[in-house]
């Protein structure tokens, strides 16, 4: 089992979720996060975080969105800390079909926040 983001995270991304996962496993698109299903601990501390309620536990009907974010963990980068939500997260909390119409398959266009110089 894990737990898994779906629909409402997309261009609201609030990032809540990120500061208390015990082991990191968020990764950031340009305007959502994903979990790496492998890297979660199942642990739900997530889920009652996020102001969208975009955290799910893995089921048959989100079979779709595992997939997706078994994908994009692959390729976006990690995210450890809470950053400022999209400007546009309360005017897109609770649209519909965001997949469809709004998401975005890139990594963000500035991961400047999430990089720490003592690692460079
Ligand atoms: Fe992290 Fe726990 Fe959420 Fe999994 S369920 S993403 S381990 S906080
Ligand atoms: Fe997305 Fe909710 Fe985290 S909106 S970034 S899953 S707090």
């Amino acid at each position: 089992m894990t737990y898994i983001v779906t629909d409402n995270c997309i261009r609201c991304k609030y990032t809540d979720c990120v500061a208390v996962c015990p082991v990191d496993c968020f990764y950031e698109g340009e305007n959502m996060l994903v979990i790496d299903p492998d890297a979660c601990i199942d642990c739900g501390v997530c889920v009652p975080e996020c102001p969208a309620e975009a955290i799910v536990a893995e089921a048959p009907e989100f079979v779709d969105w595992l997939e997706l974010n078994k994908k994009y963990a692959k390729q976006w980068p990690n995210i450890t800390q809470k950053k400022p939500a999209l400007p546009e997260a309360k005017e897109f909390d609770g649209v519909p079909n965001k997949l469809a119409e709004h998401f975005s398959p890139n990594s963000p266009k500035s991961i400047v926040n999430n990089i720490n110089l003592n690692d460079v």
